[in-house]
C-alpha cells in the first residue's frame, strides 16, 4: 500500500521550506522528501555563514529569465518586507550590510532553525536521507518510489534546486522531472560564478594575483559596480560574479576600474603640480600599487616622467585603465557557481501557482525555474516568493 499525502515537496531548501509552511497553514498535509542528511544546506553556507537573505530593493529588473515578466506576480505577492516580518517575529538580529542587502548579525543557521519550526507549526513533515528513483502520474495524483517506499500525493511540488555546487548534492533532478513530463527546459549555465583567463593572460597578470579595486564591470548593457578581485585563477569579486550571468563564450567584458574618478583629468594636473614624479609613481595615488605597477609597464611608461606625457599618452593610459577589456577563457563551472542559470520554461508554468499548465498538480520552484536573480540576496527572494506562491495553491 502506498502512503498518502495531499502534497509531496522534493526539496528541503529555501523554497521547499517555505512552501511546506504556507501549504501546511492551509491545512494541507505536507511531506517534504531530501536526500541530503540535514535540511537547508545552502541557507547554512550563503553569504559567509551569515545569510544574505533578503534584498528590500528586490524587483523584477533584478532577475534574469527568457520572460522577464514571469516572475512579477510572485515577487508582487510575497515581498523583502514579508519575509523580513517573519525574521523579526522570530527575534532574529539582522543588518543591511550594503545596496539593500539583508544579512543575519549572528548565523545563517538561525534563518534554518526559523524555518524548520514554522514547518512544525504548520504540521509539515520532513523526511532526510530519502532517494527518490521514480517519479510517475498515477489518476490524478502523482506516485513516487524512494528507498522509503511508495509515496503518493494529489499534489507534487519540485524545489530540488539547480546545478550548482554537485558536492552539496546538487542533482539536476528538477530538469529530468520536467522533460518527462515534456515541459521545455531553457539552457542551464553556471551564474554568479568567478571567470576564468587562459594562459598567457594569466602569465601576463600574474603579478596581479590578490589585488581587489573598485570598478565597473560591464558586458553590452549590463553593468555592475562593486569589487573586482584578481585571482591565480582569474577574475572574481562582486561585480565579476554579478557580470558572469550575462557574459557568453567567446566575448570580451570591459572594466571601468576607478569608476568615480577622471584619472586622465587627474593625471594631467598632476603633470603641472608633481611633473618630476615617475608615472608608476603618480598612478600608485590614484590605483593600488600593483595595478598601478601593470598598467604603467603595459604602456611602456615605468621610469618615465609625468611632465614628458603628452595629452595623448595620458588619455591612451587613462583609456587602458578606465576601459580595460578582458577576453575570460570560461568560468569556474558549477563547482563554485552560486546559481543556475536557465531552467524549467516558465511559458510552461503559470505565474501566479508556478503550476505546470499541462499537468495539473505539478509545480516547480525556487532555483529551478528559469528565474535567476542578481547576487545580494535576490535569489532567496525568489525562493520564498515562488515557494510562497505554490503554497497557496497546492
Ligand atoms: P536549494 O538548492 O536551496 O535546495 C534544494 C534541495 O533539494 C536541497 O536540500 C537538496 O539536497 C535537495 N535535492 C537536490 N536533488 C535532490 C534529489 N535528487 N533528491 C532529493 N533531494 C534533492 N542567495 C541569496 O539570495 N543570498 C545569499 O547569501 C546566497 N549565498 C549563496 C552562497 C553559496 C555558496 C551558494 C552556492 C549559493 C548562494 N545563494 C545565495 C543562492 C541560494 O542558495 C539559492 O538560490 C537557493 O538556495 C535556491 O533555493 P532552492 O530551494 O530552489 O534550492
Amino acid at each position: 500500500m502506498a502512503e498518502k499525502q495531499d502534497v509531496v515537496i522534493i526539496g528541503a531548501g529555501a523554497a521547499g521550506m517555505m512552501c511546506a509552511i504556507e501549504a501546511g497553514k492551509r491545512g494541507r498535509r505536507v511531506l517534504v522528501l531530501d536526500h541530503a542528511k540535514t535540511p537547508g544546506e545552502k541557507i547554512r553556507i550563503s553569504g559567509g555563514g551569515r545569510c544574505n537573505f533578503t534584498n528590500i530593493h528586490a524587483g523584477p529588473r533584478n532577475f534574469l529569465s527568457d520572460n522577464p515578466h514571469f516572475c512579477k506576480s510572485a515577487l508582487a505577492r510575497y515581498r523583502p518586507q514579508d519575509f523580513l516580518a517573519l525574521v523579526e517575529r522570530h527575534g532574529i538580529a539582522w543588518h543591511e550590510k550594503t545596496l539593500g542587502q539583508l544579512f543575519c548579525d549572528h548565523s545563517a543557521k538561525d534563518i534554518i532553525r526559523m524555518l524548520l519550526a514554522e514547518m512544525e507549526k504548520a504540521g509539515a513533515e520532513l523526511r532526510l536521507e530519502t532517494a527518490i528513483s521514480a517519479v510517475e502520474s498515477a489518476e490524478s495524483s502523482f506516485r513516487l518510489a524512494t528507498n522509503s517506499g511508495t509515496i503518493e500525493a494529489t499534489s507534487l511540488v519540485v524545489a530540488s534546486g539547480g546545478k550548482s555546487i554537485p558536492k552539496m548534492g546538487a542533482t539536476g533532478l528538477a530538469y529530468k522531472i520536467a522533460e518527462q513530463f515534456g515541459l521545455p527546459v531553457v539552457e542551464t549555465r553556471p551564474a554568479l560564478v568567478p571567470l576564468t583567463l587562459d594562459q598567457a593572460q594569466l602569465e601576463k597578470l600574474a603579478a596581479l594575483a590578490g589585488v581587489a579595486a573598485d570598478a565597473e564591470a560591464r558586458f553590452g548593457k549590463a553593468a555592475f559596480r562593486e569589487a573586482v578581485l584578481l585571482t591565480h585563477r582569474g577574475l572574481s569579486g562582486p561585480a565579476i560574479l554579478q557580470i558572469s550571468s550575462y557574459w557568453r563564450e567567446g566575448a570580451e567584458i570591459v572594466l571601468r576600474l576607478m569608476p568615480d574618478i577622471d584619472i586622465a583629468s587627474i593625471l594631467r594636473g598632476m603633470r603641472r603640480t608633481n611633473g618630476r614624479h615617475a608615472v608608476q609613481t603618480a598612478l600608485a595615488d590614484i590605483l593600488p600599487r600593483r595595478l598601478a605597477q601593470f598598467f604603467a609597464e603595459e604602456a611602456k611608461l615605468t621610469g618615465r616622467l609625468l611632465a614628458d606625457l603628452s595629452d595623448k599618452a595620458i588619455d591612451a593610459l587613462s583609456t587602458s585603465i578606465q576601459a580595460w577589456t578582458l577576453k575570460p577563457a570560461g568560468s569556474e563551472g558549477y563547482r563554485t557557481a552560486e546559481v543556475t542559470l536557465g531552467g524549467v520554461d516558465t511559458r510552461a508554468l503559470d505565474s501566479r501557482t508556478m503550476q505546470a499548465r499541462s499537468i495539473p498538480g505539478l509545480y516547480f520552484i525556487g532555483e529551478c525555474v528559469d528565474v535567476t536573480g542578481w547576487l545580494g540576496g535576490y535569489n532567496f527572494q525568489w525562493a520564498w516568493a515562488s515557494g510562497f506562491a505554490a503554497g497557496q495553491d497546492v
